[in-house]
């Protein structure tokens, strides 16, 4: 074995050592093997767990891109009752929601437009091995619009089938769930293709265009963020239609009366009303607004009163001190006061 090839062993040995810590809330680095680590990712679904055993290198950045969907999630949602958390189950993807609730969709969403980024990205930086800049993108010249593909453009529709690929594998029972999650993933990564960037760079001397280049980038993920925030808040229950034969789901409908219409591609769907997030409960995967810090004017969802569910809130007082009123003297020294201040916060009862 030669130092180079050593060196990148290593290398993905240790990446899924940290990969593993990330996923699985060990707290030691160890270095294992493939398989000892795919066997421990918990909640892998076995097509997942192959993938996984087949491509470290993408499992690293699958992991990533998960995690970006569920920390966008948590920004998108920190002023909420449902600050993306859940209790139950641990999977890759953090703990899931039983209920199929608008929350649930935007949670699928998210991490698959997530992983859908994550490899898109590594694929534009060289960091994956089978996959670079879109070669379509190369070189053609575009005659009515006057310019040329150039740079490396972001290889979205790699990203997209490998998200697919990846995370819809785990749909694997029958039911109404499974279509709508499956329909909320398609949603998330729909709105991340349909959001690329077009940006190009003009040649010629002293600034003048006489050829000009592009290439597509991703988005900026808080944009993704805040377009499915939007499609959240205008979410359309579903419910399925049966098949005549077997009575299996086999597509899903908008629910209301006399409507056959389909939902589309870019909405996010549910099937069962939310939990309205107050208490912990096991049975909807509510881990409940206890303790939750609270906002005592505000009259949003983070004001006391809509946070706490009309429990009331605990005050707790505490000072701020820091260093103000500085001043220079002559020379060479800095003299300031110290000021402080009485803060409250609020948390809920
Ligand atoms: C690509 O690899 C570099 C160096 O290992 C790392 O800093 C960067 O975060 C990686 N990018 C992605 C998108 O994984
Ligand atoms: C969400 O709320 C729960 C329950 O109050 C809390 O334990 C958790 O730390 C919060 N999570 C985030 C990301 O703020
Ligand atoms: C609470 O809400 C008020 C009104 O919306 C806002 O001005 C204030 O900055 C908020 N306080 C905190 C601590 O966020």
């Amino acid at each position: 074995m030669n130092k180079k090839t050593r060196r990148w062993i290593f290398h993905i040995f240790l990446s899924l050592g940290i990969v593993y810590i990330k996923i699985g809330g060990f707290s030691s680095v160890v270095a294992l093997g493939a398989s000892v680590i795919c066997s421990k990712i918990p909640g892998l679904a076995p097509r997942q767990r192959t993938i996984c055993l087949n491509r470290p290198d993408a499992i690293i950045v699958i992991g990533e891109g998960a995690q970006m969907g569920i920390n966008e999630c948590q920004f998108q949602f920190r002023n909420g009752r449902w600050n993306c958390s859940a209790l139950g189950e641990r999977t890759v993807f953090g703990k899931e929601l039983k209920v199929g609730s608008r929350e649930a969709a935007f949670t699928y969403a998210i991490i698959a437009a997530g992983v859908a980024h994550a490899i898109t990205s590594a694929c534009t930086q060289g960091n994956m091995s089978d996959c670079g800049c879109d070669k379509e993108k190369q070189g053609q010249f575009h005659r009515d619009e006057g310019w040329k593909w150039g740079g490396c453009s972001a290889d979205i529709r790699y990203g997209l089938v490998f998200s697919k690929e990846f995370v819809d594998s785990r749909e694997i029972k029958q039911n109404a769930r499974t279509l709508m999650n499956l329909h909320n993933n398609e949603a998330g990564r729909k709105v991340l293709e349909e959001n690329m960037k077009l940006e190009c760079k003009c040649h010629g001397v002293s600034g003048s265009c006489t050829t000009k280049t592009c290439w597509t980038t991703l988005p900026k993920f808080r944009e993704i963020g805040f377009l499915l925030k939007e499609k959240y808040s205008d979410a359309v229950q579903v419910e399925p239609v049966r098949g005549s034969r077997n009575k299996r789901p086999i597509f899903l409908k908008i629910k209301k009366p006399l409507s056959y219409r389909k939902p589309m591609e870019t909405d996010l769907v549910y099937i069962e009303k939310s939990p309205n997030y107050c208490d912990e409960d096991p049975i909807t995967g509510s881990v409940g607004t206890q303790g939750r810090l609270c906002n005592k004017t505000a009259q949003h969802t983070n004001g006391c009163d809509l946070m706490c569910c009309g429990r009331g809130y605990n005050t707790h007082q505490y000072s701020r001190v820091w260093q103000c009123n500085c001043k220079f003297h002559w020379c060479c020294y800095v003299k300031c006061n110290t000021c402080s201040e009485r803060t409250e916060v609020f948390t809920c009862k």
